[in-house]
């Protein structure tokens, strides 16, 4: 686990200033390139989730880097795939839930259809930095009648606390930076 955090911590960049002055954007492009350490952040994800929660029905990944990461785990675990999407994507009906923003709010929204009540859901993205896009999912997953067993994530920017938006829930990441 440390080698393969040190390597994804190399193959990220970072990004000063990106998308607006101020921000330093964490970009695993570079990491997807990569194909051996994609295939290995992808079982470690997999194998991390199957240790802490044992059997999950679904993985639920944030649009749109959280899709890159959700998708391969799923598949690895024999697990469905939840797109949890930014607003006006998905065709009805669907669930919403809004939360807010440094500047103005966003929403999320899956279809709630495609989620079996109490189904065990764990949810993937690549960087927890405040928090708030995790916590409106965890939100929205749970309105939909979904247990989630916990949070994944490749990179926790740590300054920013996002865990403290998740109290009391399972939270993990491979990586933390300051
Ligand atoms: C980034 C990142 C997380 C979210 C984390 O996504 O991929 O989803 O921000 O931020 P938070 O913890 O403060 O909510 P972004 O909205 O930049 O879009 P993208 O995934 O579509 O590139
Ligand atoms: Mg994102």
């Amino acid at each position: 686990r440390e080698a393969l955090a040190r390597r994804v911590d190399d193959l990220l960049r970072t990004v000063p200033d990106f998308p607006s002055p101020g921000i330093q954007f964490r970009d695993i492009m570079p990491l997807l390139a990569d194909a051996a350490a994609f295939a290995e952040v992808v079982a470690h994800l997999a194998q991390a989730a199957r240790d802490e929660h044992g059997g999950i029905d679904l993985v639920a990944g944030m649009e749109a880097r959280g899709f890159l990461l959700a998708a391969p785990v799923a598949t690895t675990l024999g697990a469905g795939l939840v797109p949890v999407r930014k607003s006006g994507k998905l065709p009805g009906p669907v669930e919403q839930v809004s939360y807010a923003l440094e500047y103005g709010e966003a929403s999320v929204e899956v279809q709630p259809f495609t989620i079996r009540p109490g189904a065990r859901v764990l949810v993937i993205d690549d960087v927890l930095a405040t928090g708030g896009t995790a916590a409106a999912t965890v939100d929205l997953l749970e309105r939909c009648g979904a247990q989630v067993v916990g949070l994944s994530f490749l990179v926790e920017l740590s300054a920013l606390d996002g865990r403290s938006l998740l109290d009391g829930r399972s939270v993990d990441a491979l990586l933390a930076l300051g």
